[in-house]
């Protein structure tokens, strides 16, 4: 029997990117992103700002993604969207445009947790791994998230452990910021960590009731008072020492992560391990997890880069799979800022 093809249009605008993709099934034909870089200034994402670029760059992007997939608006199948969690203004854009998109070319609308999106990235075909088997653990790790997920099935997943604070994202941006970095500092704390000694400082790891939960804001907080310290002897330290204190600030948070997530793997005696969101694309953390193959015996899931900070293709694969469930929604739907992973 031949089996159909799907192709759908897929748009997420969650945050500060502005992404829209094709997939035929489980391909990606192509995946498009505009990065506002208007937040840089203000060291951190400003709502209104975000909003309003969504609302330049939407149409071009989507003219764009669909030019690269070579599929004609007619040949879709579904339009897809993220429905939240994230920025009300920014989901809005994203919610109305597909709303408008489907009742113009009269297909199905399909509403995406960014969430579980960015675990299902792992599924996208053209990842250098095969799919996780169920049930496999997930490390979702992102600028608003920090949790350790059990997931059992395509949308069923279960928070083993999350942040009561910080999300990771937020340490190394924050980290970042204290050290006069510009936002997001994340990516350039590990341009910097690759040059510097992981052992050189060392800073508290937090305690939680629940072991498989995380606390960060103790973490920004020492390493505030470590370095007003230590300008107060020494006004140069911070750029005289910047790739060892980038290292070390990375250590301690990929000690946390892997910490925690070894629990979970021995607490469910679950050894298929994926890392997901925007922070799996630090190299450290990335090379920390492939090395527990050999160690704990673990076969690990590391997604494309393209695919771990915000993107539309993982809204894609999302989309498709609930294409296969028949899970669509209509135009009554609304964007929720505070959607749960496993809402
Ligand atoms: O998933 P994402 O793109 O957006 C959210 O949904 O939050 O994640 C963005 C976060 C930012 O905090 C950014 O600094 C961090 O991911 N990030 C990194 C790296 N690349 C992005 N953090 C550490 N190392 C990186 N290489
Ligand atoms: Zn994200």
């Amino acid at each position: 029997m031949h089996k159909k093809t799907i192709n759908i249009l897929a748009i997420e605008s969650s945050c500060d990117d502005t992404g829209a993709a094709v997939l035929q099934n489980n391909n990606v034909l192509s995946n498009n992103i505009a990065n506002q870089t208007v937040h840089a200034e203000y060291g951190g994402v400003v709502p209104e700002l975000a909003s309003r670029a969504h609302q330049q760059n939407i149409v071009p992007v989507v003219q764009q993604a669909l030019k690269n997939s070579g599929i004609d608006k007619k040949d879709l199948n579904a339009i897809a969207f993220t429905k939240g969690p994230g920025l009300l203004g920014s989901l809005l854009v994203g919610t109305s445009f597909a709303k408008s998109m489907a009742l113009a070319l009269k297909i199905p609308l399909i509403a995406v947790n960014h969430m579980q999106a960015h675990v299902l990235a792992h599924f996208i075909k053209d990842n250098d791994h095969h799919s996780p088997p169920f049930p496999f653990l997930c490390l979702t790790i992102s600028g608003g998230h920090t949790q350790i997920l059990k997931i059992s099935d395509y949308f069923k997943f279960e928070i083993l452990g999350e942040t009561i604070d910080d999300a990771v994202g937020e340490a190394f941006d924050k980290s970042a910021k204290i050290l006069g970095l510009p936002y997001p500092g994340g990516p350039l704390i590990d341009k910097y960590a690759k040059l510097g000694n992981p052992k050189a400082y060392t800073f508290p790891k937090p305690k939680t009731k629940n072991k498989l939960d995380f606390s960060f804001s103790g973490l920004k907080t020492a390493i505030l008072y470590f370095l007003q310290k230590e300008h107060k002897a020494d006004p140069g330290f911070i750029k005289d020492n910047l790739n060892d204190i980038c290292a070390s600030i990375q250590d301690t948070i990929i000690t946390i992560l892997l910490e925690k997530l070894k629990l979970a793997s021995i607490q469910t005696d679950i050894k298929h391990i994926a890392i997901a969101g925007g922070v799996s694309a630090n190299s450290g953390i990335r090379s920390a997890l492939k090395a527990c193959e050999e160690t704990l015996g673990w076969t690990t899931y590391i997604p494309k880069f393209e695919y771990t900070t915000d993107n539309a293709a993982m809204i894609g694969i999302a989309a498709y799979y609930k294409y296969l469930n028949n899970q669509f929604t209509d135009e009554s739907t609304q964007a929720s800022a505070r959607l749960k992973v496993d809402e």
